[in-house]
């Protein structure tokens, strides 16, 4: 069986996806899900038992605590769960044989160049990054691990940049959308479907598990009001240092997907949208 740490926006889909050709069991920490177990991965003894007692052959680890500004004031709590408690969970595999995937970042990287491939030298700007950062490191100490990383994540399981946008336009709301920060949107069904190849293919390193396409925030904003016929002059273009978000974010965070393409082709946004719509419950 297959465990999925986590059931939120991507953890939700892998959980579906998997859940095709494996038994798949996933968690939750303080939103009960149905079908889940409750695990807090920050309580180290509690996450070996589990692991323990469960025997996966393979561990998803989706959870984390993901939102940005809220871990740059709270950095201590980022580390609780996105270091150590990667750490807790790494331990558990280690000691119950079971092979590790984590979902990590593209905030891993600086964002000064874009279009990163696996081995870029990484350089966090965030307390959210430099916990994710870390946990990779955790989870490096594995033998056969895998990471996938992937970049501003959008799907049906809670709201997102894409649900957002749509729902603010279809209310008739203008809307402030950042032309300076590039990164490679993904599906979460999608992102599910290549961690699948992964499992699939026995991949073992660091994989990007993004979308196919670099885009600007604002540039996918207008994507989306086209794909759902909604009016794109709500969207206003403006420049981060307008918004005076907590964090730090990457300039250019895209990543380069090339290598995760021999074994799943990653989707486009149009594509990627498209398919939202066709596997929404
Ligand atoms: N969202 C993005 O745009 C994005 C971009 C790049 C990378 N990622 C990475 O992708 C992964 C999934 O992100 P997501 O957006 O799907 O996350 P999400 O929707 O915010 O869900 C996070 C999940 O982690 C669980 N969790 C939080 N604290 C926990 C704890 N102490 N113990 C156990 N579980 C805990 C939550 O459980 P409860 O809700 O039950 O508390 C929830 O199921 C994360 O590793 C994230 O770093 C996300």
């Amino acid at each position: 069986m297959i465990l999925v740490t986590g059931s939120g926006l991507l953890g939700s889909d892998v959980i579906r996806v998997l859940g095709k050709e494996h038994g798949v069991t996933g968690t939750f920490n303080r939103n009960p899900k149905q079908g889940a177990v409750r695990l807090d991965i920050t309580d180290r003894g509690d996450t070996i038992r589990a692991i323990g007692e469960l025997k996966p052959e393979y561990v998803i680890h989706t959870a984390a605590l993901t939102n940005v500004d809220y871990c740059e004031d709270h950095p201590d709590e980022a580390a609780a769960i996105n270091d150590m408690g990667t750490r807790n969970v790494a331990d558990a595999c280690r000691m119950a044989g079971a092979r590790l995937i984590y979902v990590s970042t593209d905030f891993v990287f600086d964002g000064t160049k874009g279009m990163y491939r696996e081995d870029d030298p990484v350089n966090p700007i965030s307390a959210y990054a430099y916990s994710k950062l870390m946990g990779e490191y955790r989870v490096k100490e594995l033998p056969g691990y895998a990471i996938a990383r992937t970049s501003v994540v959008y799907g049906n399981a809670r709201q997102n940049f894409v649900t957002w946008v749509r729902d603010s336009l279809v209310k008739k709301q203008s809307i402030k959308v950042v032309t300076d920060q590039y990164n490679s949107p993904t599906l979460s069904y999608d992102c599910a479907e290549a961690i699948a190849a992964l499992i699939k293919n026995n991949a073992q390193g660091i994989y990007h598990t993004a979308g196919g396409e670099r885009i600007s925030r604002f540039d996918f904003a207008m994507k989306i009001a086209r794909f759902y016929g909604l009016d794109a002059s709500l969207i206003e273009p403006v420049t981060s240092d307008t918004l005076k978000q907590k964090a730090k974010r990457p300039a250019d965070s895209s990543l380069d997907v090339s290598k995760i393409g021999r074994y799943h082709k990653m989707l486009n946004i149009m594509d990627g949208l498209k398919k939202m719509e066709e596997v929404r419950l």
